[in-house]
């Protein structure tokens, strides 16, 4: 109990609650330590971070993460476990949840059109799984990719999305966009009948393009695709995940010459 920040805050536990409430709606959900130490990490603004037990909270980051765990101990405020479960749909095991400011839809536009690019820029079209989505953004954040942009109705920052994607969104620049408000830069989308990967270089400033689960690439994205490309696959094996399908082509890229920031 001699932790100033800890006493301070534990005498006003109104204080988050009331936070958490007046801010929810427009906010990222953080659920759990890992999504609250990427999103840190990575400059999230986060406005209200809550622990059911703040000492096991810090404790893990003295354990995983000494490099925020200052940032977390300046953030975190602890609440009864019963407000806690309250406040987020599901409780994570780690009994930590948090909310941030979504970066500015103008900022990551610009991140995204900003040439030269050095490090593609992910496009997922027409996605349908969330949780797929939150896998490729989690890839793309640890390959150092520029960004991903997502076609269709799915929204990238759903909170399942950003559950998947473990705090990353704030690694990458994410938005949705239509095939026509695509950033600048070659397009290789991906579909089993292009050319093999093996014997491409895929530059730094490409549009990495995937189809949907359900049907694969759009006629939209098709016509603006420069390349057709393929992952290796042994006859009647129909198509691979899209999520790994992601994984090997950004490994392609970091093995033939980009590389993980
Ligand atoms: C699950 S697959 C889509 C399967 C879909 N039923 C179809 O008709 O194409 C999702 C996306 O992953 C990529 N993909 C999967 N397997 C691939 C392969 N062998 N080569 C290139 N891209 C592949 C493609 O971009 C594809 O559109």
């Amino acid at each position: 109990m001699n932790d100033p920040a800890r006493t301070a805050r534990s005498e006003d536990p109104a204080g988050p609650v009331a936070a958490w409430r007046r801010l929810a709606d427009g906010a990222v959900l953080l659920d759990g330590f890992h999504a609250l130490k990427h999103a840190v990490r990575f400059g999230a603004e986060v406005p209200v971070a809550i622990a059911a037990d703040r000492g096991a909270a810090l404790a893990l980051a003295g354990e995983l993460a000494p490099d925020v765990r200052e940032a977390l101990a300046a953030l975190l405020t602890e609440v009864p476990e019963g407000t806690y479960a309250a406040l987020v749909p599901r409780p994570h095991p780690t009994g930590v949840a948090a909310l941030a400011v979504r970066p500015s839809r103008a900022g990551s536009l610009a991140k995204l059109a900003h040439t030269p690019r050095t490090a593609p820029v992910v496009v997922l079209d027409n996605p349908r799984n969330l949780g797929n989505a939150g896998a490729v953004i989690r890839l793309a954040a640890g390959f150092g990719a520029t960004g991903v942009v997502t076609t269709g109705t799915l929204d990238p920052w759903h909170p399942t999305v950003v559950r998947g994607g473990a705090g990353l969104h704030f690694a990458t620049a994410v938005e949705r966009l239509t095939v026509e408000e695509l950033p600048p830069g070659p397009v290789f989308a991906l579909d089993p009948e292009g050319e093999d990967i093996r014997s491409l270089r895929l530059p730094d400033d490409a549009l990495l393009a995937f189809g949907s689960e359900r049907s694969g690439l759009s006629p939209e994205l098709r016509a603006r695709a420069d390349h057709l490309v393929a992952l290796p696959m042994r006859p009647q094996v129909s198509s691979y995940n899209l999520a790994t399908s992601v994984a090997m082509t950004l490994y392609h890229w970091s093995a033939t010459g980009g590389a993980p920031a």
